[in-house]
């Protein structure tokens, strides 16, 4: 048999998990050499990487598969301590379980709008009706920037996640909207520096660790990390949910029968077909793994995906099951760069399942109108044609 190289695309397939398990039990540290990335598997090896950030660095991810050159060793995901330790205790004191409550209210009253327009459509396009216009309002919310401007923000964060080429000779749409919205957000942040408010930007520049404080370039990536980690994840996690229902629909008439199951379905759901699938790490020297010598420096795949359908960790991993009692899934990551934004990230879910499912009276997927995402990490759908009524 020709050596199998594991492709980036695969995330983007109708169903890799057949190729995950083979890759967990015939290849657990496989070399991809068509696209030069070592790949982890077992979910023991990747909460073990996820959890040793001496061996295995974040420091250099940026140069791997998905992120901008300009942003790396800046941002929470591209730095290992002591800079990610003063930047995320700076996080931690600005984004608190009170920032989570303050905008609980907020994130009510727009699911419930959107979800009973939603209703009154009856056949919705989820993405574009309800996804995209709720997670940028709530990211907007809390950095406090205006409502009106709430559309430009999601122009920028449609575009920043395209993934087509630019034609030769013209810019591409990505990098024009993050200098866009880079240059939005530095304006708002010094706006804020002027005049602080109640919201997240203002409480990272105010923020100090040991009588240190991030300066004023930091906090603006910070924001553009939140925004885009906030934007594309929450995205992905609704598509992913609301697919995995129309797939179960015996799940789909139990949870709508009982709205308290919603956090239990939210959590296998990002077991099950997990949003963001895989992040990159560098050894800081050679590891040996499964009888493989993995180079120092070399770009390895922590497959969050593959990890959460592992037999070794997981009692018939295949099966959605939203009463599962081994629920320690990586879908949030491990260790000291696990999601700042997770608490928001579920109660988000939670609050639009809660107002959608009881409007709803049937769910059904159109799988001719169907679009996946197209990234190396991130598996989700950037368009769910629905119907729920
Ligand atoms: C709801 C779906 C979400 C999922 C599935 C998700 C997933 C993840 C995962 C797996 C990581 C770990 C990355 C790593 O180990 O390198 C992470 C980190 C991060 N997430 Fe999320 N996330 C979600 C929502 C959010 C939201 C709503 C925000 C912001 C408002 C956010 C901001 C971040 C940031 C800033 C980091 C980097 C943390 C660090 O490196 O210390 N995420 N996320």
């Amino acid at each position: 048999m020709e050596r199998f190289n594991y492709p980036l695309n695969i995330i983007a397939a109708d169903d890799p998990y057949p190729t995950y398990k083979w890759l967990r039990d015939e290849d657990p540290a496989h070399y991809s050499q068509t696209e030069d990335v070592w790949v982890l598997t077992r979910y023991a090896d990747c909460s073990a990487a996820f959890k040793d950030w001496k061996t295995w660095s974040s420091q250099r991810r940026g140069n791997l598969l998905n992120d901008l050159p300009e942003r790396v060793g800046k941002t929470l995901g591209t730095t290992d301590p002591p800079r990610h330790t003063f930047a995320r205790g700076i996080i931690n004191k600005a984004f608190t379980p009170h920032t989570v409550a303050s905008l609980k209210p907020k994130v009510r009253a727009l699911a419930q709008q959107l979800c009973s327009r939603a209703y009154e459509k009856g056949a919705i396009e989820f993405v574009e009706d309800i996804s995209a216009p709720f997670n940028a309002a709530i990211l907007g919310a809390m950095f406090g920037v205006p409502d009106r401007d709430f559309i430009a923000l999601r122009h920028w964060l449609d575009d920043f996640f395209k993934r087509e080429k630019a034609p030769p000779g013209q810019e591409p749409p990505q990098a024009i909207a993050m200098r866009e919205l880079r240059g939005y957000l530095a304006n708002h942040a010094e706006q804020r520096q002027a005049q602080p408010g109640d919201d997240l930007m203002s409480a990272m520049l105010l923020a100090e660790e040991g009588g240190q404080q991030l300066s004023f370039d930091q906090v603006v990536v910070t924001t553009m990390t939140f925004f885009t980690a906030g934007f594309e994840s929450t995205n992905n996690l609704f598509t992913n949910l609301t697919y995995a229902l129309a797939l179960h629909p015996q799940v789909y008439e139990e949870v709508r029968a009982d709205l308290a199951l919603i956090p239990a379905f939210v959590e296998e759901g990002m077991r099950w077909d997990a949003a963001a699938q895989g992040f990159v790490r560098t050894p800081t020297h050679d590891v040996t793994l499964h009888d493989k010598n993995i180079p120092e420096g070399s770009q390895v795949l922590l497959h969050i995906g593959s990890a959460n359908r592992d037999e070794r960790e997981f009692a018939d991993p295949d099966r959605f099951d939203i009463h599962r009692t081994d629920q320690r899934h990586l879908g949030m990551g491990q260790g000291i760069h696990f999601c700042v934004g997770s608490p928001l990230g579920r109660v988000m879910a939670q609050f639009l399942f809660e107002e959608l499912l009881p409007v709803s009276t049937r769910w059904e997927i159109d799988l001719s109108g169907v679009a996946r995402v197209t990234t190396p990490n991130f598996r989700g759908f950037t368009r769910l044609p629905l119907t729920v009524a």
